[in-house]
């Protein structure tokens, strides 16, 4: 990765990697966001599944809501802009726990994160580096595995993400899910969100919604532009179109060789071995 290019698209603060979408003014006053009971958070690592997550999340609603763009994205006055929003909100955002503003911890908003095999999240973050020109060029896969497992990418390390979240499983206004688990059994995954959301819907709606949000559906209203291809939920691109990349589970095994299979392997077992999940 040419460092100069890495300078112009990245910036710090409190240690993690931003890219210059989030001006850091509007990281600055994140602290003193006004957070509203009844808004609706969506945290997710890049690549977990987010807008796959949201694409379900909209349909089950029957009333005014408006999915923002990601709390972390933009300039300060983005935050002026969430404030004159009269619907309810559904906020996505990419930061870590300790970085979230503290009205939605302290208001008990409704969250949900969704995670990823970071094997496959690594495998989809080296895509969206090669694909997305707000990240910095990466030349090969093994360069990226090295800069994923030390952390050294926008967002920071997954694993201080994770962590930072699943130290708070046991609150009940956080639930939890795992990309994989929408794989096997989306209708059960949405049944679980809508008990959690305190919605009314019925399982042939929850059947014709999951069928409206699969990957190719997802895709085919992206290409056509179905759906606005200048909004996302991830603050690292506004293209729609460069997240459909594959939708799998499972394509690490295409990229990790069996050395990097088993030096993951151990950093995820030693990071994670304090963890309940
Ligand atoms: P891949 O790059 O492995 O294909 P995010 O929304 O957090 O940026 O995550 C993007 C990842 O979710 C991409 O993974 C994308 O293909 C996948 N994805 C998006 N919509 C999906 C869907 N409806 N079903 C399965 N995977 C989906």
């Amino acid at each position: 990765m040419s460092n100069s290019r890495e300078a112009e698209l990245l910036h710090t603060f409190k240690g993690i990697p931003f890219t210059t979408r989030s001006s850091p003014e509007l990281l600055k006053s994140l602290d003193t966001f006004d957070a509203r009971e009844d808004d609706l958070l969506l945290v997710s690592y890049p690549k977990s599944g987010t807008h796959w997550l949201a694409g379900v999340i909209t349909k089950l609603y029957m009333t005014q809501v408006t999915v923002t763009s990601p709390i972390e994205f933009g300039d300060i006055s983005r935050l002026e802009e969430l404030n004159k929003l009269s619907s309810k909100r559904i906020i996505p955002t990419h930061l870590d726990y300790n970085m979230l503003p503290p009205n939605f911890k302290n208001k008990k908003c409704k969250m949900i994160y969704i995670s990823r095999n970071p094997k496959d999240t690594a495998v989809s973050m080296f895509h969206y580096y090669r694909d997305n020109p707000n990240l910095p060029t990466v030349d090969t896969w093994a360069a990226f595995f090295d800069l994923f497992l030390k952390g050294n990418v926008v967002c920071g390390s997954w694993f201080d993400h994770f962590l930072s979240w699943a130290e708070h499983e046991d609150e009940k206004n956080i639930l939890f899910l795992f990309y994989e688990d929408m794989k096997k059994d989306l209708p059960k995954v949405v049944k679980e969100i809508t008990l959690f959301l305190n919605l009314n819907i019925s399982d042939n709606d929850i059947q014709g919604i999951c069928e409206k949000s699969s990957f190719s559906e997802m895709k085919n209203d992206t290409e056509k532009e179905n759906s606005d291809p200048s909004h996302t939920v991830c603050a690292l691109t506004s293209n729609r179109k460069l997240i459909f990349r594959k939708g799998a589970v499972g394509d690490w095994k295409n990229y990790f060789t069996p050395k990097q299979n088993i030096r993951f392997q151990e950093i995820f077992n030693e990071k994670m071995k304090l963890s309940k999940m």
